[in-house]
């Protein structure tokens, strides 16, 4: 009976969620061990038999710095991004595409999954443009070339729509070109945030390898489970965030500023973390509101 109970208890959230549009960001600190996406997959393809239309948008961060540090470059980061020259670009779209969006596909199709692997090319889904960083030297702020590191310029959700209208499961990396044709690598938080933000899905879902947003960076108790974005720009502005977390602050506040409902920031390495969060009363991340 005590299963009949889980299924049971996860009624009322399948009817609300049936029919619905959830865009997931799977971190690539949150597919370092094989078992890890392979979880990740069953839960987004339970969360597709149950009438949701997923989409994924993946990173793969670790993986790129393994390559370059194989061809002997040295990655190097500014302000939690990391600068691309030429060859780092080359780099990143092989392991991007060739290898990561190919693997989760593949794993996709593994557990009986109708997956499409496609990148923000295609079907001209990101316009990307340059990135003007800005960087803090003493008093005065300096704007400094990343090189082929990009952000969004433009959305055009059809190709998301074609697919999930057919029921394929898109799956998105973050490179994008502009109009000339340059590509450019850009952040997967961003780009899972400017694609909810489009399709104006139900949810926006990062799995990271932390349990959410700490209010105290410094103390593992400190998760900060049910927060509104008022309070989430407000640990930005208090730079409370860091790191790969900044990115995923921005990227939720632009989907819920664009008329997603929720966005929730949980642990990947936990088995099933999806469907703890989104089928269980008590949630195991950081839910934050309108
Ligand atoms: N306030 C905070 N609460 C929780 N984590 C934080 C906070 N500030 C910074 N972080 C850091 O953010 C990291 C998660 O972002 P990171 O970019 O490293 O991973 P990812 O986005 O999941 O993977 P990828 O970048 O490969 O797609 C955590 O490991 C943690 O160290
Ligand atoms: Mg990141």
């Amino acid at each position: 009976m005590d299963d009949v109970g889980i299924l049971i208890e996860a009624l009322p959230y399948i009817k609300d969620f049936h029919g619905s549009c959830m865009v997931i960001k799977i971190g690539g600190h949150a597919m370092i061990k094989e078992n890890m996406l392979e979880d990740t997959i069953k839960d987004i393809l339970l969360l597709y038999f149950v009438g949701i239309k997923p989409v994924v948008v993946h990173g793969g961060g670790p993986e790129i710095s393994e390559k370059m540090e194989k061809l002997g470059l040295k990655p190097r980061f500014v302000n939690g991004l990391r600068v691309t020259d030429k060859e780092t670009m080359e780099i990143v779209e092989m392991v991007l595409d060739g290898k990561i969006n190919s693997k989760i596909v593949t794993t996709f199709i593994k557990n009986g999954g109708k997956a499409v692997g496609i990148s923000g090319k295609d079907g001209l889904l990101v316009i990307a443009r340059k990135k003007k960083v800005k960087k803090k030297e003493g008093e005065k702020e300096k704007i400094i070339d990343l090189g082929f590191v990009g952000e969004t310029e433009f959305v055009n959700p059809d190709i998301l729509r074609i697919l999930l209208d057919n029921d394929f499961i898109p799956v998105v990396s973050p490179i994008a070109t502009d109009l000339e044709g340059n590509t450019y690598n850009l952040n997967a938080d961003l780009v899972a945030g400017d694609i909810a933000a489009a399709l104006k899905a139900k949810k926006l879902i990062m799995l990271t390898d932390v349990d959410g947003i700490l209010e105290d960076l410094n103390d593992p108790n400190s998760l900060i489970s049910t927060m509104k974005a008022n309070d989430l720009k407000d640990m930005l502005k208090k730079g409370k965030l860091q790191g790969g977390m900044i990115p995923k602050g921005e990227a939720v506040l632009k989907a819920l500023d664009g008329g997603v409902e929720k966005a929730h920031i949980i642990n990947g390495s936990i088995p099933h973390a999806i469907l703890l969060e989104l089928f269980t009363k008590k949630g195991i991340g950081t839910m934050i509101l309108r």
